[in-house]
């Protein structure tokens, strides 16, 4: 096992480029099963998540070529309807093959997805969607099993404006009968993106973006292959908030760039609240050197809110602003495990509830720390960035399932960072 040794504190400088969204990859990825012919990616990320899912892929029967930089999946040879409990263990986003699944073939078996570090993320939203489609599901020994005669379109409100429950109906809405309306649908980026991925290969969906979505739906024996069969996934908006985070964490100008700076708005503007000098153009942002920020409060929520996955990297940010900051999370019960690893590297954060109470301090020492989920580990590492002396980082396997290169990309920014075998 890997771990990451980051000699701080560090200035950092130049360019880095963002790598395409892993959480708008896997939907995407889910809804190639729809689609009976050759799709190709370009530069799909070098992540174990997206690893993992092409595995999903292949176990279902579908061919693949190619590696990540340039993958072709054949989902026309599809030919199974369960995925298993060994490879959906491995991550949650599995469940996202059953509407596509079910839509396709009217029947889809799929082991029920276990809590995770950050909470219990049940998918009753997913189901009862599915339910009022036609589908009929019963849970067997661990799988969720869902058989239709044929979905039908259905008008259906979201308890919550859940993303992968938004996904899944979407997907399974493909080749249902008539129109399936989406209220109180997700309305973030990667739901936009997987719209436009649904269009490209034929279908008509409207209002992506917008709390209704209407998905059309069509017969499955109409469809013909497309002639533009390679997508282009959107950059990483999560990835990029980290990294501009870093920028200003160390003082440093450095630029941002492939990636849309409107899919972080909240971000950006809970930045420059707090005194951070910034630079935002189409592509990216530049982070100027803006010395000591000040502390606010923030409230995670669905988009276009400040998002829960950029919490964690807030959060140590603030950990070495000025006056004391709150950060409130309303999405997951249990997100912030960095607590106590960010406290052992000398911050003072006091836990209320759902919420956390920052008060800046001066510097940061060097501690051994650990990974626990994904965003909570790049709060490690910004942390690791300022802190004196050497800080040993271990457990990087969460860091290796979303932030391609990440070591790589730090080093080129000029970090003074270490990959070695623990
Ligand atoms: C996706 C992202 C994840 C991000 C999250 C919120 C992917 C692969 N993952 O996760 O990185 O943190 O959105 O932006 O895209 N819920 C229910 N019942 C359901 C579904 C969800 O109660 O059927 C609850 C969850 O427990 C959670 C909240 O709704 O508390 C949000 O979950 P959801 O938006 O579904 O997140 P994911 O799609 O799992």
């Amino acid at each position: 096992m890997d771990k990451l040794i980051i000699n701080g504190p560090n200035t950092l400088s130049g360019t880095v480029s963002i790598s395409s969204a892993k959480n708008a990859c896997l939907p995407i990825l889910a809804a190639t099963i729809l689609f009976p012919q050759d799709i190709t990616f370009n530069k799909l990320p070098n992540l174990s998540d997206i690893s993992f899912f092409v595995q999903i892929l292949e176990s279902l029967g579908a061919g693949t070529e190619g590696d990540l930089d340039k993958k072709t999946i054949y989902s026309a040879r599809i030919d199974k309807t369960t995925a298993d409990y060994d490879l959906v263990r491995k991550m949650r986003a599995s469940i996202l093959v059953l509407g596509p699944l079910l839509s396709r073939f009217k029947e889809a078996k799929v082991s029920l997805p276990g809590g995770c570090a950050i909470g219990s993320r049940p998918v009753d939203i997913h189901l009862s969607g599915l339910e009022k489609m036609g589908a009929e599901i019963t849970i067997e020994k661990g799988y969720v099993h869902a058989k239709t005669n044929g979905l039908k379109g259905a008008d259906i409100s979201l308890a919550f404006p859940s993303v992968g429950a938004t996904e899944n109906l979407m997907m399974a809405a493909v080749w249902a009968e008539g129109i399936t309306t989406l209220d109180n649908a997700a309305r973030e980026p990667e739901i936009v993106d997987l719209a436009n991925f649904l269009i490209q290969f034929g279908t008509k969906v409207e209002g992506a973006g917008s709390k209704q979505i209407k998905i059309h739906g069509r017969a499955l024996k109409d469809y013909k292959n497309v002639e533009s069969n390679e997508y282009q996934i959107i950059g990483d908006r999560i990835e990029a908030a980290t990294y501009v985070i870093a920028g200003l964490m160390t003082n440093s100008d450095i630029r941002v760039q492939d990636f849309s700076p409107q899919h972080i708005s909240a971000v950006l503007d809970t930045l420059t609240e707090m005194g951070a000098k910034l630079e935002i153009d189409e592509n990216g942002v530049r982070t100027l050197p803006s010395g000591k920020l000040k502390g606010t409060n923030i409230d995670t929520a669905p988009f276009p809110g400040f998002p829960t996955d950029a919490q964690a990297q807030l959060m140590a940010l603030m950990g070495v602003s000025e006056c004391s900051s709150k950060v409130s999370e309303h999405i997951f019960e249990n997100r912030f495990m960095h607590v106590p690893e960010l406290v052992r590297m000398g911050m003072d954060i006091k836990l209320d509830g759902g919420s956390a109470i920052i008060s800046g301090v001066d510097s940061l020492e060097c501690a051994p720390v650990m990974c626990t989920d994904l965003r909570a580990s790049a709060a490690l590492i910004l942390s690791g960035l300022v802190a004196e002396g050497e800080t040993h980082i271990s457990r990087i396997y969460h860091l290796d399932r979303g932030y391609e290169k990440l070591f790589e990309k730090f080093l080129a920014l000029g970090a003074k960072i270490q990959r070695v075998k623990a």
